[in-house]
């Protein structure tokens, strides 16, 4: 009796002391079932939604056995499966009432293992419901005195509370961290959209101050009723500077809205019938009077005829980010394009210029978003034109790298691989 309250009173201790489910079950394998004399035992969880009786940790029995039945659907014909439905515990003193009750429990103990002669099952009942339980077994026959039972009673019961307990806290364990990734997320978005609206506003304010004080110059000049400066030549060139800043304005929003998309994962690249050849044609042609106001001199090679399945509107932002790029770092050196075909009709489009150059060290990082060179800090940017281009091709199984050396210019070659033709 004393010894039966001290090992109580022993094992109650060290259940309160586990703190994780994994300690618990250590509990349970080493300590109780030793304290009820098994020769084997199981403690497994119930999940009442999947109806399936999960075994967490075994004692006594060879792996082969235990991986046999990981998962055991509540309506097997098993002893635990019994005592969790009705929620009672079953002591059974002999093997023939366990076979002739349980014929399929023949299967825990097969040929080679030593026979179950005896066994107790324990639901764990935690205000009325069951979260789980044990089952213990015995190679000799053994009675289930009432005193045996009370023990084996109280004991399973404080197992019972510090399951429960240990389940809840890995629970709780389980959203904390799910909790701290969430906020972490929140973080790094709130911060995206910082940085992002702090450089994007600078970058917006430089070609509309520019717009702004030409529309006022004008006023003035209007004002002042100044025709020589409304001369048809004048005019022309505050138009096309016009036009340069307009096109730098449409730029900016549409890489902003490029990178706000690829940002929350919605920018998605539709297929469809592109005539590449003529893309990039177009697009140059866009750029002539940028080209002739910073004094670019432009030569290209564009091979006729070439056209595949590609997002066209995408393509066009791939090539326009990288001739901006060539203008704005080309030092005012010739800029060269090239379009070809390559296996399979693909294609390979190359732009080139012979500007600042790309130390080695930058040549990854300036394809990240947010990433700018060292060397030509003096210029604007957001550090995103790259990004969206690396971005946009990976969606369309297309590759972007640069090749470059310092002072000598770089050349950034792009290549589309052309699903219409694949086999
Ligand atoms: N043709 C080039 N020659 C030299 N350096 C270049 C060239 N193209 C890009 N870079 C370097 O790579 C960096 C990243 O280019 P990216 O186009 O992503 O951003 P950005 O030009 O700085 O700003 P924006 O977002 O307005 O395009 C640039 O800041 C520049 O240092
Ligand atoms: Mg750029």
């Amino acid at each position: 009796m004393i010894q039966a309250a001290n090992q109580i009173h022993r094992i109650t201790r060290n259940l309160c002391k586990a703190i994780t489910l994994a300690e618990v079950l250590e509990i349970i394998v080493k300590q109780v079932f030793r304290a009820f004399q098994a020769d084997r035992g199981g403690v497994s969880s119930y999940d009442s939604e999947a109806q399936e009786i999960i075994v967490l940790r075994t004692v006594g029995y060879p792996p082969k056995i235990v991986d046999k039945f990981p998962k055991i659907p509540i309506q097997a014909k098993f002893p635990l499966n019994e005592a969790i439905r009705i929620k009672r515990p079953i002591f059974m003193e002999t093997r023939k009432s366990i076979l002739s009750r349980f014929p399929e429990a023949v299967s825990f103990s097969p040929p080679g293992l030593s026979p179950t002669e005896s066994l107790g099952v324990i639901p764990f009942v935690v205000q009325d419901r069951v979260i789980g339980g044990i089952s213990f077994s015995y190679f000799e026959p053994k009675k289930f005195t009432p005193a045996l039972r009370n023990f084996i009673l109280t004991v399973s019961h404080q197992c019972a509370q510090a399951f429960e307990r240990a389940r809840l806290y890995d629970v709780e364990k389980a959203i904390a961290k799910e909790n701290a990734h969430l906020l972490e997320e929140a973080r790094a978005a709130l911060q995206f959209r910082d940085e992002f609206l702090s450089i994007a506003s600078h970058e917006l304010r430089t070609p509309l101050t520019s717009l702004s004080l030409s529309a006022q110059l004008r006023s003035l000049k209007l004002a002042q009723k100044d025709s020589a400066y409304f001369t048809p030549e004048n005019l022309k060139t505050i138009t096309d500077s016009d036009n340069c800043q307009i096109a730098r304005l449409k730029r900016l929003i549409n890489d902003m809205l490029h990178v706000s998309k690829l940002h929350s994962s919605k920018l998605i690249c539709e297929s469809q019938e592109t005539h590449l050849s003529q893309l990039v044609r177009t697009t140059l042609d866009g750029f002539s009077v940028e080209f002739g106001i910073l004094g670019y001199q432009v030569t290209s090679n564009i091979e006729d005829g070439i056209s595949g399945k590609w997002d066209s509107l995408r393509i066009e932002q791939v090539v326009t980010n990288l001739l901006t790029n060539a203008v704005k770092y080309g030092r005012q050196n010739p800029i060269h394009v090239e379009l070809n075909r390559i296996a399979q009709g693909g294609a390979r489009l190359t732009v080139q210029d012979q500007g600042y150059g790309i130390p080695v060290e930058d040549q990854e990082r300036i394809f990240e978003r947010f990433e700018r060179g060292r060397l030509n800090s003096e210029k604007n940017g957001l550090g995103l034109g790259l990004y969206i281009v690396r971005e946009i091709l990976k969606l369309q199984a297309g590759t972007i790298h640069v090749e470059s050396e310092v002072g000598r210019g770089s050349k950034f070659v792009v290549e589309l691989r052309n699903f219409s033709e694949s086999p």
